[in-house]
Parts: structure tokens; C-alpha cells; sequence
């Protein structure tokens, strides 16, 4: 689909499903050498927006891992609220483990504080960020995003399990909000 319509808003394809592909191909394949001879990492994946990213990313996954999820929730409607609460907590112990935190989209960075925190406090050994996308103009943060598949501008984008007030998580295909 070239375009879809969610709630108010429109949006036209960006970056077909093919090239989103390739480019979490080309992360993992990095991951796999950089983690074949550590210990089994833990892979948790920030919901609800990195469920589909983070399901695509393990089929490609060459050494032994876990995954765990956490929730985190910081957005409304299409700008940041400022806060990030905590949702679903941590369910496994991470005390002395490597971990990586699999987001969908870093944007201003303070979703990605919260968790590398919440992490390091619960003992983490190791801790490395993932991200499917990242704004690199609205990244404010000191913490390095060591995997990131896509760059993109600072733009408002929906699709492969980013929504828009809760819709455009289905679409397999990412979208950018047209101006009006
Ligand atoms: P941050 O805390 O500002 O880095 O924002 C991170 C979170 O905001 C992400 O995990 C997303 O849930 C959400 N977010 C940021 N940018 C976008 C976007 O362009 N589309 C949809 N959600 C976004
Ligand atoms: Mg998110």
C-alpha cells in the first residue's frame, strides 16, 4: 500500500518492508560476530513497539540468546510527553548477564536512559542498545546506541509495529506522516 489513514492523520510509504529487511539483516550479521564467543546475552525487547522488530531480528540470530520483554511508555499522540513510566517490569533476573535492549525507535534518547538505568541497577554485566530506527538530530543522550539498522530525519513515522495513537503497528511497511 503506497498510503494509509490513520485516526486524522496520512501517511505515504517510506521504507518498503524489502529494505527494512536487509537492513536488520546487516545489524544481526554484526551482533553475530561480535557476541559468538560471549556468554548467551539477553535480548529485551521494549513493547509494544519492538514486537515485530524483534521477532525478525532473532530469525537471524546465530548464537545462543534469551528473550524477555519490558514495557515502557512515554509517547501520546505524536510528540514526547517528557516521561517514561514503567509498565511491565523486569521478569528475569539479569544480575551479572550481558543484555541488550531491543528498541524500535530512539528519538529524544529518554526511553532508552530510563531502561539502560533500570538495567544497570538490576546488575547487568553488559548492557548494549539495539534500535530498528534512530533520529540521529533528536538524539540528546551520552549513552551509545551500539546497533542501529536504519537512520532516518526527525520525521513522525508509523508502520512494522510503530503506531500512531495505537494504529499502523500491523503494517509491514514504514510510513511517514504527510504534511498537510
Ligand atoms: P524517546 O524516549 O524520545 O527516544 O522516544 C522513544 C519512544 O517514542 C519509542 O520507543 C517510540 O515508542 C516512540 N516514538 C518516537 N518516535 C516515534 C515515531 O516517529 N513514530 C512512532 N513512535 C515514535
Ligand atoms: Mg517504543
Amino acid at each position: 500500500m503506497e498510503r494509509i489513514k490513520l485516526h486524522d492523520k496520512e501517511f505515504k510509504i517510506c521504507i518498503p518492508y524489502e529494505q527494512i529487511m536487509e537492513s536488520i539483516k546487516k545489524v544481526a550479521n554484526k551482533m553475530n560476530s561480535d557476541y559468538a564467543d560471549k556468554d548467551a546475552p539477553i535480548f529485551l525487547a521494549v513493547l509494544n513497539g519492538s514486537f515485530m522488530f524483534a521477532a525478525d531480528l532473532m530469525k537471524f540470530i546465530t548464537f545462543n540468546c534469551e528473550i524477555s520483554f519490558i514495557k515502557l511508555s512515554s509517547y501520546s499522540g505524536t510528540g514526547t510527553t517528557g516521561t517514561v513510566k514503567e509498565m511491565i517490569g523486569l521478569s528475569t533476573p539479569i544480575k551479572g548477564r550481558n543484555v541488550v535492549i531491543v528498541e524500535d525507535i530512539v528519538d529524544t534518547g529518554g526511553t532508552v536512559e530510563v531502561l539502560h538505568k533500570l538495567v544497570s541497577d538490576a546488575g547487568a554485566a553488559d548492557i548494549k542498545i539495539c534500535t530498528l530506527l534512530l533520529k540521529p538530530e533528536a538524539y540528546k543522550k551520552d549513552i551509545p546506541v551500539d546497533y542501529t539498522a536504519i537512520s532516518i530525519p526527525n520525521d513522525f513515522i508509523v508502520g512494522y509495529g510503530l503506531d500512531y495513537d495505537e494504529l499502523g503497528r500491523n503494517y509491514k511497511d514504514i510510513y511517514v506522516l504527510e504534511p498537510k
